[in-house]
């Protein structure tokens, strides 16, 4: 695989990128991030933004005053941002601020099963057993803890497989949109891994899901800092119905998720959470719910979190989502062109050249394990990775094709060791530099395992 040495620097953009960190040997040097899927660093220009605001900040929606009216426009006009980013339809979409991805897939989640309880209670009313099963939300193998685990309680989730190297395996979705026929109402998969960066054929999905009468949500915590990514008009079948993602993944770590979905969908039934602003009138009796999105943001908005928001967006904007995807791309080459020109590095299926991913790599050293490789990183070189099963344990366990009775045994033994490994994840500051000490130090490393285990059992010796 080639890559291209892209000539753009971004570092400018990014805060703290030439912070030093501190060595196990006392030594300061630059440290290196490669953990951007985790949270990226502020943008200058969020700063910026939060700090230009911040005169001018006061309550939204209910005040009066001056400045109340300047931040309740401020906090309504980045919605209309944070659609025109993602492609969404003005009429149609609703935006709702959350506190994170997760909490915007529990929102639908919660929503959603009320509508099952009504549709299923109503069977029952009219005596017509067809409305008397569960319904099938189709989730995939390869999710995220967040996109798997809220849909558990109130639905039957069956998964679609991936193939020995972790892609989604098409073939999988059509037979179970076929076999649950009528009872799938969504399919939810991730745009892109957290583990592998694979990019799922989101559209192509969609297209099938809505197809058996189904709607699909795409988890876009992976995807939409990283690359173009666009919703479609409503009147074509490949329409993405919900979108979700966390603004501290894209430069703006001030604590705000976007839920983008179906206006309508959240016109009928009840909040997951209730309170001041959630409502038109009230008795001791009775509610009447305010219109969506205000029904589906409890109490006082996190109006700071908006503003950096939408400074990131416009910064994405202003470098281009195309720009970003082609540099981080780059890196992604020259890495994986890289670690496989080391004899001690296990790399998971990179040769598949033909699969889209973003700039995310997982590996393992042979001899040591990726707790220990990760500790090494940053205690001798300053470089910080993650590792473990990244909040997604069921792919990883397939990924490292890990044997049921050994599944078995961590799930007796919940707090013990887990097979895992070494990601990598680049943001669009990193560059071929960064990569370049990055493999210097892992060849070292592999070169030297047995000294580099000694230093790591000292410092937990130490400690
Ligand atoms: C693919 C994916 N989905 C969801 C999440 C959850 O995001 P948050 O913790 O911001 O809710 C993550 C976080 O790493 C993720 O990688």
């Amino acid at each position: 695989m080639g890559f291209t040495i892209s000539k753009m620097d971004y570092r400018s953009y990014v805060v703290g990128v030439d912070t030093p960190v501190l060595l196990r040997s006392g030594e300061k040097v630059r440290g290196i991030n490669f953990d951007n899927a985790a949270t990226t660093p502020p943008f200058v220009k969020v700063l910026e933004a939060i700090n230009e605001f911040a005169p001018y900040y006061s309550s939204i929606h209910r005040g009066g005053g001056y400045k109340a009216k300047i931040s309740s426009e401020k906090y309504e006009e980045a919605r209309k941002t944070v659609l025109g980013f993602v492609g969404g339809d003005e009429k149609r979409d609703v935006v709702i601020f959350v506190q994170n991805a997760t909490a915007a897939i529990n929102k639908v989640a919660h929503r959603l099963a009320q509508q099952a309880e009504e549709y299923i209670s109503n069977g029952l009313k009219n005596n017509n057993s067809k409305n008397k099963e569960k319904w099938i939300v189709l989730s995939t193998s390869m999710e995220h803890h967040s996109n798997d685990l809220p849909w558990r309680n109130n639905y039957e989730v069956k998964y679609i497989e991936v193939d020995e190297c972790g892609r989604l395996k098409f073939d999988d979705l059509k037979n179970k949109l076929e076999k649950y026929k009528g009872l799938v109402k969504l399919v939810t998969v991730t745009g892109a891994s957290n583990v592998t960066g694979y990019i799922n054929p989101v559209h192509s999905i969609a297209e099938w899901a809505h197809k058996y009468g189904a709607k699909i949500l795409v988890d876009g915590s992976q995807l939409i800092p990283h690359a173009p990514f666009d919703m479609k008009p409503y009147a074509s079948n490949k329409h993405i119905d919900f979108v979700v993602f966390s603004a501290h993944k894209m430069y703006a770590p001030f604590g705000v998720g976007v839920l983008i979905g179906p206006k309508d969908f959240f016109v009928h039934g009840d909040p997951d959470y209730s309170g001041g602003g959630t409502v038109k009138a009230v008795t001791h009796e009775q509610v009447i719910w305010n219109d969506p999105p205000f029904k589906d943001e409890a109490g006082t908005p996190n109006l700071m979190g908006v503003i950096a928001l939408t400074a990131a967006i416009n910064t994405l904007k202003q470098i281009g989502m195309k720009r970003i995807e082609k540099h981080e791309k780059a890196l992604t080459g020259q890495l994986i062109q890289g670690l496989k020109n080391i004899d001690s590095i296990e790399l998971y299926c990179t040769e598949e050249e033909n699969q889209e991913r973003v700039g995310i790599v997982p590996f393992n050293m042979k001899g040591v394990s990726y707790k220990q490789l990760a500790e090494i990183l940053a205690q001798e070189a300053g470089i910080a990775v993650r590792s473990g099963c990244f909040c997604a344990h069921p792919y990883v366990q397939r990924l490292l094709k890990v044997p049921p009775d050994k599944v078995n045994k961590v799930m007796q033994n919940p707090d013990g060791f887990k097979p895992g490994m070494v990601r990598v994840s680049f943001g669009l500051y990193n560059d071929h530099g960064e990569v370049a000490r990055f493999l210097e130090v892992l060849q070292e490393i592999g070169k030297h395992r047995w000294h580099y285990l000694k230093l790591y059992n000292n410092y937990h010796q130490s400690a």
